[in-house]
């Protein structure tokens, strides 16, 4: 099939580079041209595990062309993909100027029947829109159908969960643009929820808030274990071994963060705002969320007595989650913002992220540091922010050699604190001591 895919974001090139390599011809279009550019090249705006070279190897095959250009990717496509940005705006809506940018330039280029399907994830209503927006300026005798299809990728596994869906939402009004979309996904094995375009886009938000609301429950559970003397993990392993609740995302910790949940749980909030009906819930996993950000600092700031002047504090992490070099919302931006302010100096070490991490902070005095070891040598404590893998196997003597004083705040609670204490540190984990 000939696909025309509009963004080449974490979404974007994602799904272009996997149904370029499932066979399709695949044209991505974008804004940048020196981004555009390097793509022909095969090289990816944004680290994302094993995506250049699957790119590179679909550019080669010249299954998968890059253009600026929306006229040559729209003509002939049998479906093109929204796959643009949806951020926040000030008032937690979403703003969608990119969605209507893309559907007119799409509607101005349509030459025959395509299915113009959104991925990215918009409140309820918006493909209806898109519709109207593409009708207002494309040839008269040209025909489209919309249709919204989700998209539910994690970035660091991005290629693994394109082509092993948990499921595959189709929201569509025709038989013929749910027949097209199925057609492209027949070689992906996955379960198919086929439905309207309204039900479509509220499965994705409705996803989304519910994971935040796992880790937001779990945070919460985890102010008060520190209270009581308890132990988050066991509880969240004696309560998540039912297989009713499950284990993945009641992780406490320093909060979430990304590209996805705090603007889609804002969207939402925004959402039932707009049709009065009861938000009380979101708006408690999203306040519960800011607190985990502030509990950690507080914890930092109380070991120190309140003075945090000069104290140099070794940050492990910056990314929002491991695998990859995403900042945006990462939770080590407002902790680092008030520990800075608190007058701490902080080194900093993420594998990835430095990059974005430098243009995101860019007014606040960080030291970027090479090394966990380098990051921790004369400091007052270490702070974890991102379970990268390599923190969880680190030479913990020679971490504790290094440090003046061996302090380890664990917000993403990766060390054993039996075993962190065995070692001579003082540990303070996140619901848990
Ligand atoms: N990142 C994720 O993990 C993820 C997962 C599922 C869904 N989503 C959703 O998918 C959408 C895209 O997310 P993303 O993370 O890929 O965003 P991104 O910011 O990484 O990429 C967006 C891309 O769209 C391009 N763009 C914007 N306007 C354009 C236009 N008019 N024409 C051509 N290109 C244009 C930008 O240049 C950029 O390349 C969002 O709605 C997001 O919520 C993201």
């Amino acid at each position: 099939m000939k696909l025309a895919i509009i963004g080449h974001g974490y979404v974007g090139l994602v799904t272009a580079a996997v149904f370029a390599d499932l066979g399709n011809t695949v044209w991505c279009v974008g804004r940048t041209p020196e981004k555009i550019e390097a793509l022909k090249n095969g090289i990816s705006p944004f680290y994302e595990p094993g995506l250049e070279e699957v790119v590179k190897k679909n550019v080669v095959a010249k299954r998968l062309i890059f253009t600026l250009s929306y006229s040559d990717a729209v003509r002939d496509a049998e479906i093109i993909f929204i796959c643009v940005g949806t951020p926040s705006l000030a008032n937690g809506e979403a703003d969608l100027s990119s969605v209507f940018a893309a559907a007119g330039e799409i509607g101005k280029n349509l030459s025959g029947y395509a299915v113009v399907a959104c991925k990215s994830t918009v409140p309820v209503g918006t493909n209806r829109e898109v519709e109207k927006v593409i009708n207002a300026v494309k040839l008269k005798n040209v025909q489209f159908d919309i249709a919204s299809c989700p998209e539910f990728l994690r970035e660091g596994t991005a290629l693994h969960d394109t082509l092993n869906p948990d499921r595959i939402v189709i929201g569509a009004d025709t038989q013929k643009a749910k027949d097209a979309l199925l057609r492209l996904h027949e070689p992906i094995d996955g379960r198919f929820v086929i439905t309207t375009i309204e039900t479509a886009e509220m499965i994705k938000y409705a996803a989304n808030t519910i994971l935040a609301t796992k880790i937001s429950f779990a945070n919460a559970v985890s102010f008060l274990c520190e209270k009581v003397g308890a132990d988050v993990e066991k509880v969240m392993e004696g309560i998540g071994l039912d297989k009713r609740i499950g284990r993945q995302f009641l992780r406490a910790g320093v909060g979430y963060g990304g590209s996805c949940f705090p603007k889609d749980v804002k969207a939402l909030i925004a959402m039932t705002k707009k049709y009065r009906t009861e938000g009380g819930l979101f708006e408690a996993v999203e306040k519960i969320n800011k607190l985990s950000h502030e509990h950690f600092v507080e914890k930092v700031r109380k070991f120190f007595k309140g003075d945090l002047k000069n104290k140099r504090l070794a940050v492990l992490g910056l990314a929002f989650k491991p695998d990859t070099d995403d900042m945006r919302d990462a939770p080590s931006v407002p902790v680092i913002k008030d520990l800075v302010k608190l007058g701490a100096r902080v080194f900093a070490y993420d594998p990835k992220a430095e990059v974005n991490a430098k243009r995101v902070l860019a007014d606040i005095p960080i030291v970027y540091v090479s090394s966990v070891y380098e990051a921790c040598k004369g400091s007052d404590a270490v702070l974890v922010l991102t379970e990268w893998n390599e923190f969880k196997q680190l030479d913990l003597i020679k971490m504790k050699k290094l440090l003046k004083n061996p302090v380890v705040f664990d917000g993403r609670n990766i060390y054993e604190p039996e075993n962190m204490k065995k070692l001579g540190f003082k540990y303070f984990g996140t619901g848990r001591n």
